[in-house]
């Protein structure tokens, strides 16, 4: 008899509007004068490499299930092959001799290499979930493995293919429902390698770009030229918008970000008029009014914490390599010119660096890192730590070039630290 004429209890997949295009081979090509590159750590291929295991693997069970063989070997070899896309050839309970649908890796090995961090990324529980369910999966398989009969194997498999259906999650879930494919839409896993990402906070200017905030993907612009521009995942929510003549396409996610920004619009309400006050009741000058930010010893902790942390993407020197410079005359100009205030400063790298692990270090990490940024950038050392909460005094400091002479200060207008 067939397998497939057993009905599996099988929760049904909702399947959405299909936004495969193809943005990621424009997106190589865009190269905008303020736009910054993605994450050059290979997250977003290992996830993308993850779902692909993932989809070989249900793939694999619906063949087997759809098809005529009587052979119980052929059902066996299935569920192996399942197995072995899931587990990757570190699994206990891969058999090579059966083949793989998948890669080396297989679903857990990307997942581990994944979460494999200190800190929680705001991806790592739709991932945590995602790992635990194919774990269920892959003990429903191992008994499908060892059925004798065909009814057997189908119970199995179907109680399997459940759990692989939440791993994968769906796009307009965002957090641990979401599984992969929510990851996927939603956070910045998502982001490919040399996209160009702005804050999420703020509409989009040019596109192809990806609005980031928070480590959530907040929209996905798309230029709005005719022609085919896809997408690497599909954005969970199905409504678009046009801004400044780009195709806004919001995530699952937006809402959430969207909270979090007028939240913060809300700390902070205008800044800029009150610095300007704030200058012109100090005749001294800015420079006599660069306020001590931090301590030396914080400073020097804080390189420890950039070279473990920041230097992939900003640099040794903080000149950048996939991402802005952090320090120096291009940084304190632009800057300046951007009106960046140090509660900016704060604001950003607390709650989007590093890019790809957001909200990963300690507050003391944090608050260390910072007056590391603030050493290089040749601002005075002092008695006081750097707080590792917000000040409402931040908001009136200026981020710009530091008037005076800086004993050490490299041609980049990095200063030393330590
Ligand atoms: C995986 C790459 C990556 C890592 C790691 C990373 N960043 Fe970033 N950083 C970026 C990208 C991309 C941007 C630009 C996007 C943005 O501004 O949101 C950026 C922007 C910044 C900026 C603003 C610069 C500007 O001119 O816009 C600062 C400051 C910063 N990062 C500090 C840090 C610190 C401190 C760390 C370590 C705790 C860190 N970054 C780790 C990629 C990274």
């Amino acid at each position: 008899m067939r397998l497939s004429q057993i009905k599996l209890s099988r929760p049904a997949r909702r399947i959405g509007p299909a936004v495969f295009l193809l943005l990621g081979a424009c997106l190589g090509l865009a190269a905008f004068p303020r736009g910054t590159l993605a994450a050059s750590t290979g997250d977003h291929l290992s996830m993308v490499a993850a779902l692909s295991d993932l989809q070989a693997a249900i793939a694999e069970i619906l063949h087997a299930n759809n098809s005529y063989v009587t052979d119980r070997n052929y059902y066996h070899r299935a569920s192996q092959r399942a197995i072995n896309a899931l587990e990757g050839v570190n699994g206990p309970e891969y058999r090579a001799a059966a083949g793989t649908p998948g890669d080396a890796e297989g679903v857990l090995g990307h997942l581990d290499a994944l979460l494999h961090r200190k800190g929680t990324p705001v991806w790592a529980a739709p991932l945590d979930g995602a790992e635990a369910n194919v774990r269920g999966a892959v003990a429903h398989l191992l008994d499908a493995n060892k059925a004798r009969e065909l009814m057997e194997y189908a119970l199995a498999t179907s109680r399997a293919l459940a759990y692989l259906e939440v791993a994968r999650g769906r796009p307009d879930e965002v957090g641990v429902f979401g599984g992969l494919e929510g990851a996927l839409a939603n956070t910045v896993l998502g982001v490919p390698e040399g996209a160009t990402v702005v804050d999420g906070c703020s509409d989009p200017a040019h596109a192809p770009s990806y609005g980031v905030h928070g480590g959530y993907i907040a929209w996905v612009a798309v230029p709005a030229s005719v022609g085919v521009h896809a997408l690497a995942e599909s954005p969970g929510e199905n409504s678009l918008k046009v801004v400044n003549g780009v195709i806004v396409l919001p995530t699952a996610a937006a809402a959430l970000v969207a909270a979090d920004c007028r939240k913060h619009a809300e700390a902070t309400p205008a800044a800029a008029p009150v610095k300007t006050a704030a200058k012109a009741a100090d005749p001294t000058g800015a420079s006599g009014s660069v306020p001590a930010l931090y301590t030396k010893a914080q400073a020097a902790a804080g390189a420890q914490v950039f070279a473990n942390n920041c230097v992939a993407c900003h640099g040794t020197n903080l000149q950048g390599t996939a991402a802005p410079s952090v320090a120096g005359m291009d940084f304190l100009t632009s800057a300046h010119k951007n009106g960046w205030t140090v509660e900016a400063l704060q604001y950003l790298v607390l709650n989007d660096m590093p890019f790809n692990a957001p909200h990963s270090l300690s507050p003391k990490a944090y608050a260390s890192v910072i007056a590391f940024l603030l050493a290089s950038n040749c601002y005075p050392a002092g008695n006081t730590p750097f707080p590792t909460a917000d000040q409402p005094a931040f908001a009136h400091i200026d981020i710009g070039p530091v008037p005076g002479r800086h004993p050490g200060v490299n041609n980049f207008g990095v200063c030393p630290v330590g």
